[in-house]
C-alpha cells in the first residue's frame, strides 16, 4: 500500500508505515548490513563523526533506532553505558543476545516519537534511522523533539537522514534494480520531489529521503542548534565495485579519505546515500 505525505493522515496511516517498516525489518538484512561494502563505509564514517562530538567522559548515550546495536555495541566497547530503543523487536532481541552477560546496555521495543526515557536522562543521543522512515514532517520533528527532551542541556543529537537522491543515484544507476523493478524508473522523480520512498513490492524499504538544507532546518525548527552537517558516504557511494575494494586495507584508506575530504563540500553533500547533522540542545 503507498504511503502519502498529507499532513491530516489519520493513526492508520501511521500504523500502515509501520507494518511497511515490519515487513522490510523482519527480513533481518540488519544484522550484517554494515559488515562489508557500502555498509562498512557507512559503519566506519558514522563512528568517526559520532566521536568528533561525543563527550569524553563515559557518560550515558541512548541509542534511538538502533537496530541490532552495532552502534549500542561499539560505544558501550568504549565506556559508555547505553539505553538502546527500536521499534522492531526482532532487533532488540539481537542485541540481547549480543550483549548478554553485559549491564552496559539498556535495550527494549520503543517508538522514538513517545521515548520511554526520562527528561534529560542521557548525555548524547544517537538518531540513525527513525528520521528517515518518517514521510510525515511533524512525526519527524517530534522525533527530533523527543531526543532533544531526553538529552542534558548542550549535549550533542546525532541524526541520520537519506539523501534526496540516494534513490536515483544508489538505487537506479549503481544498483540498477530497474532490471528486475521497471517500475522504479517512473517512481524515482517523484521520490525527488516528495522525499517519499514508497513501497515498491511486498518487504521493500521504505521511507523518507532529506534535502540537506531541510535536515538542518528540521533541527533547527525542533530547536536544537546544528553544529555540523555532513556527507556520510559522498560520491564514494557511487564507486562500482566498493565491496571489493573495501576489502583491500589500501584501497579502504583512499575510499575513508576521499569521503572525509568532501563531507562538506555543498554541491556534493546530497551525493551519497546517507547525511549526519549534529544537533546541541542548547546549554540555556
Ligand atoms: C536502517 S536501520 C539503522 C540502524 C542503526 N541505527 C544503524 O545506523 O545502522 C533504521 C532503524 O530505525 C528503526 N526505526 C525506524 N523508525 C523508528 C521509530 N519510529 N522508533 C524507533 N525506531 C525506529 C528501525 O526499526 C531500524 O532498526
Amino acid at each position: 500500500m503507498p504511503l502519502r505525505v498529507d499532513e491530516s493522515e489519520s493513526d492508520v496511516d501511521r500504523e500502515d508505515e509501520q507494518q511497511a517498516l515490519h515487513e522490510y525489518y523482519v527480513l533481518g538484512l540488519e544484522q550484517s548490513r554494515l559488515d562489508s561494502g557500502p555498509g562498512l563505509v557507512e559503519f566506519e564514517r558514522t563512528k568517526e563523526i559520532v566521536l568528533r562530538h561525543l563527550p569524553d567522559a563515559r557518560c550515558d548515550v541512548a541509542d534511538i533506532g538502533g537496530g541490532p546495536g552495532r552502534y549500542a555495541l561499539w560505544l558501550a566497547g568504549l565506556g559508555y553505558a547505553v539505553r538502546h530503543r527500536d521499534l522492531v523487536s526482532l532487533h532488540v532481541e539481537q542485541l540481547t543476545a549480543a550483549s548478554a552477560g553485559r549491564d552496559d546496555i539498556d535495550t527494549a521495543v520503543c517508538d522514538a516519537t513517545r521515548l520511554d526515557l526520562d527528561d534529560q536522562a542521557v548525555d548524547a543521543v544517537l538518531l540513525l534511522g527513525p528520521l528517515y522512515h518518517l514521510p510525515r514532517r511533524r512525526d519527524r520533528l517530534q522525533a527530533l523533539r523527543e531526543a532533544r527532551r531526553i538529552v542534558t542541556p548542550g549535549g550533542p543529537v546525532f541524526v541520520a537522514a537519506i539523501s534526496r537522491w540516494a534513490a536515483r543515484l544508489n538505487g537506479v544507476l549503481v544498483e540498477q534494480l530497474y532490471r528486475h523493478l521497471p517500475e522504479i524508473l517512473d517512481e524515482v522523480e517523484r521520490v525527488e520531489r516528495s522525499g517519499e520512498l514508497r513501497p515498491l513490492f511486498p518487504g521493500s524499504f521504505t521511507g523518507y529521503s532529506h534535502r540537506p538544507r531541510q535536515l538542518a532546518a528540521e533541527l533547527r525548527a525542533a530547536e536544537l542548534d546544528v553544529v555540523d552537517l555532513v556527507a556520510v558516504e559522498g560520491p564514494t557511494a557511487l564507486v562500482p565495485d566498493l565491496t571489493e575494494r573495501m576489502k583491500d586495507p589500501i584501497d579502504t584508506q583512499v575510499v575513508l579519505e576521499a569521503a572525509r575530504a568532501l563531507e562538506r563540500v555543498p554541491e556534493l553533500l546530497g551525493a551519497g546515500s546517507h547525511l549526519i547533522a549534529t544537533g546541541r540542545r542548547p546549554a540555556h
